[in-house]
């Protein structure tokens, strides 16, 4: 059995779920993979709590109950104390960042993701925000370090997109990538088709948890931008979010162009478009309802593929959501957990 120590770096809607999963799963981890996973520390907005070296059952069981911010109030908390100095009092195999995503070069998750790397930990991200800004840097910086990032919760959420690209696709070239990739968008239009209006369809998204926790983030498009220079960077060659082009955003006008579109047997989706050689772009547009995207559903999430040996695919899937994000998390702690390095690109 081998140990592997997690510093999990956010400890909201997403930490949480993890944390439950990998309670409930304890015994299928071990039998299945011969792994024992034991969280080294959490660290949430307001501190850190630390474990002995790892942190007990019962207390995850606790800290499960605390207030947001407040896990630093449990035995062995420290308030004021960082996540990146926790990463390196303790050194973890793996650090998961799971804070909100905030696309500034200044915000603190990327100095998580820095310091995890100088210190030797693999990386599993839900948080967009470090590789939307800086992918190559990262990348380069952890091929250089012998570590690795992982992130597939960042897009699709519950689905694996990102190594249906990064395994599945592995040697071929993508020319083109339409996705409908925000699951709070989705669910929006969707709820608005059917006659809620603008207002209480994106205060249901927000009440069933799917929405960012500023949900403009959402609706302006950023979150889909995120994951498009994401995309972009993985399948043709590194972006910034902030030369990714936004077309359309969502907000009270959506009404009137979904009744319009609806008069006209269309539907509405708002959707990611990559090709090869010209920027991303974030937009709405119009399908016939026959069309496979045009029946995508709820926060479930689909992209279509066409590789340049002109093959064409569809993955779809759910999109959002705290269970099958920390299930994809967890995916991913397996995989940083099998020490096969050099094996990404
Ligand atoms: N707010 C995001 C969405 C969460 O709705 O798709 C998953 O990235």
């Amino acid at each position: 059995m081998r140990e592997v120590k997690i510093g999990l770096v956010g400890f909201g809607n997403v930490g949480r779920e993890l944390v439950r999963q990998l309670l409930a799963r304890e015994y299928i981890i071990a039998e299945r993979f011969s792994i024992r996973f034991s969280i080294v520390f959490i660290a949430d907005s307001k501190g850190v709590l630390y474990g002995t070296p790892t942190i007990r059952k019962d207390l995850l069981e606790k800290a499960l109950d605390v207030p947001r911010g407040a896990i630093s109030s449990l035995k062995g908390g420290i308030r004021g104390e960082l996540a990146c100095s926790a990463v390196e009092k303790v050194g973890p195999d793996v650090v998961v960042e799971v804070t909100p995503s905030v696309y500034d070069l200044n915000a603190p998750a990327l100095e998580n993701v820095d310091v995890a790397l100088e210190n030797g930990a693999d990386v599993v991200l839900a948080n967009k925000a470090p590789l939307a800004l800086r992918y190559e840097y990262f990348m380069k910086k952890a091929v250089s370090l012998g570590c690795r990032i992982f992130f597939k919760a960042c897009i699709m959420a519950g689905t694996p997109l990102v190594d249906f690209i990064m395994y599945g696709l592995r040697g071929r070239e993508i020319g083109s990538l339409v996705g409908i990739l925000n699951g709070t968008t989705n669910y929006v239009l969707g709820l608005i088709e059917e006659g809620l209006s603008f207002r209480e369809a994106v205060k249901r998204a927000v009440v069933e948890g799917y929405a960012e926790p500023n949900y403009t983030t959402d609706l302006e498009g950023i979150d889909l931008a995120a994951k498009a220079s994401i995309l972009y960077s993985l399948s043709m060659k590194p972006i910034s979010i902030n030369n990714v082009i936004i077309e359309n955003k969502i907000d009270g006008s959506i009404e009137e162009i979904i009744k319009d579109a609806k008069l006209k047997r269309l539907k509405v989706k708002y959707v990611a478009v990559l090709f090869r050689n010209e920027a991303p772009r974030v937009k709405l547009i119009t399908l016939s309802e026959e069309n496979v995207m045009a029946q995508v559903k709820g926060v479930q999430n689909c992209v279509k593929i066409r590789t340049l040996d002109e093959s064409e695919m569809l993955l779809m899937g759910p999109g959002a959501g705290r269970r099958v994000t920390a299930l994809t998390l967890l995916s991913d702690l397996l995989l940083s957990a099998h020490k096969v390095r050099g094996g990404r690109d």
